[in-house]
């Protein structure tokens, strides 16, 4: 998206002084997200954040593998989460009321090189906070709860998930499964906001599956018998 040159040199020459928030929409296509990646682990998000493919396990802050893969099984699409990201970067809020440590300000995780709130911190700095922000979340945005590497042991194709996990209860001719302690599949031909439940909750003698599959693998496995039961 394209601002008038007029506001955008306003916020450039607003930046070299502070952050002083500039709008934050439409900045969602243009981050780099090779760059990002080795942003978020020079800022060290991964000292608080899990994220799979950055290899990181902080526990300080929320796991974002965790937060979006939820919003992905959710239907969020993946320019919001980069809006989200970049937004959480520039403008944490943080709750006093709650005695969570909150997520520091970009003056300590982006500090930009040279600025007045480079906080002493001689070793990291970026040239633009806001590029560097759009950078990290377009990278997060794409890699964040997809499933990537976060179960690299598992299957994450729904039909291998099916087979592994849910054919020892439940008939399903094209997994090739004849368990009988569940409903036939087939004949209950399940939409796929009903397997998302019962799969996540469980129900009766069918455990729930949220400790076991992440949620990508549980949006795979409900798309595939929703479509496989028809
Ligand atoms: C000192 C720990 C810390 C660091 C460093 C940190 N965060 Fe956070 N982050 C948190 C905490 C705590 C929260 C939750 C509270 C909040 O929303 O402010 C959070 C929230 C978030 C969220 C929102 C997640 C959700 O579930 O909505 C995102 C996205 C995020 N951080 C990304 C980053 C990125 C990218 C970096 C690196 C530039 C980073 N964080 C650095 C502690 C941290
Ligand atoms: C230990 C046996 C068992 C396993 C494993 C199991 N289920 Fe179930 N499932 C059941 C039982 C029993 C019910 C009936 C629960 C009830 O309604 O009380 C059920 C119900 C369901 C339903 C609702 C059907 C309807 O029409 O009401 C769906 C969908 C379903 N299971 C999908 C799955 C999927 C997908 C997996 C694998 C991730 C799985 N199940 C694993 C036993 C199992």
């Amino acid at each position: 998206m394209r601002y008038p040159s007029l506001v955008t040199g306003a916020c450039a020459a607003a930046a070299i002084f502070a952050f002083t928030g500039c709008g934050t929409g439409g900045y969602s296509d243009d981050g780099n997200q090779s760059a990002g990646k080795d942003l978020f682990l020079a800022a060290n998000c991964g000292a608080c954040h899990t994220l799979a493919d950055a290899g990181t396990a902080g526990q300080i802050g929320p796991n974002l593998d965790d937060a979006f893969a939820q919003a992905r099984a959710d239907g969020m699409s993946e320019s919001t989460f980069v809006n989200v990201t970049r937004d959480q970067i520039l403008f944490p809020i943080t709750d006093p009321s709650t005695e969570q440590v909150g997520m520091p300000g970009p003056g300590q995780t982006l500090p930009e090189c040279g600025g007045d709130d480079a906080a002493g911190a001689g070793d990291f700095c970026v040239e633009d906070q806001e590029q560097a922000a759009s950078d990290i979340a377009a990278y997060v945005g794409r890699v964040a709860g997809t499933g990537a590497s976060a179960t690299p042991d598992k299957p994450m194709d729904g039909k291998s998930i099916f087979a592994a996990s849910c054919g020892s209860c439940h008939t399903l001719a094209d997994a090739g499964t004849t368990g009988n302690v569940g409903p036939n599949l087939d004949e209950a031909k399940p939409p796929k906001s009903l397997v998302i439940d019962r799969v996540t909750n469980g129900q009766g003698a069918m455990p729930s599956f949220k400790d076991s599959l992440n949620g990508a693998q549980i949006e795979a496995v409900a798309e595939y018998v929703s479509a496989a039961g028809r």
